[in-house]
């Protein structure tokens, strides 16, 4: 059984304050939880704040980005080192804001992914298809070209560490999340493809989590699904009930 992973990303919202006050309250509500893992993902400004509180805390924490060099001549970019020395335990990587409003592609991902494990980083690896590729049924040729490039060699030991996002980029802050058929059919199929690349241990042990417009009524129907492990949560993430209400499913 795969312990449920609720990953909140705060996106470009929240001052430092208000960061560390919901790590707070998160830490407090949560203090005794351990059959569920809880990761807040804050701006990088906030993050090694929130590291601070979040010290004697089941509560995780992650950056939302991060540079594949390990350093160097890279104005407004942050490293993986970085992000380790302020108390970080993942990364978001490969979201699709990244890739579709800063030109991300698969090969910078998976240049990424090496880096943030190199230092010891766990991926949150976000894949999904626009709307436009759902509707021309190429759907599952984009879940198999992004987990292609982007895991491209990656050795079997660290699939483990990497959890992977399915966010359908349609779904995503629009309001519309897949229905669970749709959100768990896309799930078997990235673990069979992971069983296949990886073996099959990997495919049954990966966590493969549900990202776009989940909200606390539509969770406990995606969390039903044997091939849904957790949940990336953007807006509903940001208001402090919301959030419990979605950990406790
Ligand atoms: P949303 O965002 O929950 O606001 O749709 C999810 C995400 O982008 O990770």
């Amino acid at each position: 059984m795969i312990k449920p992973f609720i990953a909140a990303n705060w996106k470009m919202h929240k001052t430092v304050s208000e960061s560390v006050y919901f790590a707070k309250q998160l830490s407090a509500e949560f203090a005794e939880v351990n059959d569920r893992d809880i990761i807040i993902a804050p701006s990088y400004t906030a993050l090694y704040p929130v590291a601070e509180e979040l010290k004697k805390s089941p509560v995780h924490l992650s950056a939302q980005n991060m540079h594949w060099d390990e350093k160097g001549a890279f104005t407004g970019e942050v490293s993986a080192g970085m992000l380790v020395d302020a108390g970080c335990h993942y990364v978001i990587l490969g979201h699709s804001e990244r890739r579709t409003l800063f030109g991300e592609k698969n090969s910078d991902i998976n240049k990424k992914i090496k880096t943030a494990l190199k230092f010891g980083l766990k991926p949150i690896f976000c894949i999904g298809e626009t709307l436009g590729e759902r509707s021309s049924q190429k759907t599952f040729d984009v879940i198999r070209r992004q987990i292609r490039k982007g895991l491209n060699n990656i050795l079997s030991d660290d699939i483990r560490r990497i959890v992977i996002a399915y966010e359908p980029i349609w779904a995503i802050g629009t309001g519309k999340t897949a229905t669970d058929e749709q959100a768990e059919e896309a799930h078997r199929y990235i673990r069979e493809m992971i069983a296949d690349l990886f073996g099959e241990n990997a495919g049954a042990d990966i966590r493969i989590i549900y990202g776009g417009s989940v909200n606390q009524e539509n969770i406990g129907g995606l969390m039903n699904q044997p091939n849904i492990n957790g949940a990336l949560v953007g807006g509903a993430s940001l208001d402090f009930e919301s959030f419990a209400n979605i950990i406790n499913f």
